[in-house]
């Protein structure tokens, strides 16, 4: 069969129990599971166009060329599964900032994954998707799924068993989140370093390691039981623990802005006074709002007003990675 064109859109997710470390870098092994959700908003569409006057792949994001090192790595490990030849003009588009902690790497390589097993003909399966996904960003392995997705963190030296599944559907309980953007800048350590710097220097790491187990059985209990002051205090605890480390680290990993901890601040406030809300923040300085559907125009409300807040992105839970016609 010839290999065709093929589009596919994947949502970005947010951990709610953060990954931070990986055991083997060339193979992308977390230290440790993680789990998160899935957004409908927030994604990224990608398009493989075959094309066989191309030596090597070209990429373009949002509209400009971009860097194709990465995607052309990528993309040789469904060339050698296929056994094919043959190089794409990679055109995407991200609904949302890139590179700014708002994991657009997850929904990038999620929908480079779909699309590249259709254009190759491979017809694998979602939880291969998810481990070849693994392979381009850590996180990109659970933005396959859809809903509450949990990664686990495998035994197998291969990373064969180092994949997503998913915990359970968008409906089980339709949470929603408000993104405060304080900076659309590109970050300036990217999460493979922060990583690296981390588990190489912070004095903290082992202790993070050491929770994230009990972090994912509470999370997984009160996501199961819709218990949301449960599920608040462990994602909160596990976001901050993961900053914890990184800032511990030598010299020390700082993603926060001061418009970062004022979200933080007013986050709580607004729990305190009665709304359902929680935060949690990436390897960048946006704070990501998680509350109930009739909480969340307040909760956007108070954050897009405070000073150094650009602007605030909602989105609801969403389905996982999909081809598109
Ligand atoms: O997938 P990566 O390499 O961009 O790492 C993501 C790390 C965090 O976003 C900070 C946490 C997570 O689990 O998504």
């Amino acid at each position: 069969m010839d290999i065709q064109e093929a589009r596919a859109r994947a949502g970005s997710n947010i951990a709610l129990v953060k990954y931070w470390g990986k055991r083997d870098e060339a193979l992308n092994l977390p230290a440790t599971g993680s789990l998160s959700i899935t957004l409908d908003t927030l994604h990224t569409d990608t398009r493989l166009v075959p094309d066989p006057s191309l030596a090597a792949d070209q990429f373009e994001l949002n509209g400009r060329p971009a860097d194709p090192a990465r995607l052309r790595a990528f993309l040789d490990r469904f060339r050698a599964l296929a056994g094919r030849e043959g190089h794409f003009q990679v055109i995407s588009s991200n609904s949302f900032p890139t590179s700014a902690g708002l994991a657009s790497s997850a929904s990038a390589f999620a929908a480079l994954a779909v699309a590249a097993n259709r254009a190759f003909g491979l017809d694998l399966s979602p939880t291969r998707l998810s481990e070849l996904a693994r392979q381009g960003s850590g996180s990109a392995a659970r933005s396959i799924f859809g809903g509450f997705v949990e990664m686990a963190r495998g035994e197998a030296p291969d990373g064969s068993d180092c994949v997503a599944r998913p915990l359970a559907p968008a409906e089980h309980w339709p949470l929603e989140v408000v993104v405060a953007v304080t900076s659309e800048e590109a970050k300036s350590v990217s999460s493979s370093e922060g990583m690296r710097r981390t588990m190489r220097t912070s004095p903290y790491y082992p202790a993070w390691v050491e929770q994230v187990d009990r972090d994912l059985a509470l999370a997984r209990e009160s996501i199961l039981s819709r218990d949301f002051a449960a599920l608040a205090d462990v994602a909160e605890a596990s976001a901050l623990a993961m900053h914890a480390s990184a800032l511990a680290a030598r010299p020390g990993v700082i993603y926060f802005k001061p418009a970062t901890l004022a979200c933080l601040e007013r986050v709580r406030e607004l729990r305190a006074s009665g709304l359902d809300v929680f935060f949690t923040v990436d390897a960048g300085p946006q704070v990501k709002a998680i509350c109930r559907p009739e909480h969340r125009r307040p909760v956007a409300d108070a954050l897009a007003e405070l000073p150094g807040v650009h602007r605030v992105l909602e989105a609801r839970l969403g389905p996982g990675a999909v081809e598109l016609p």
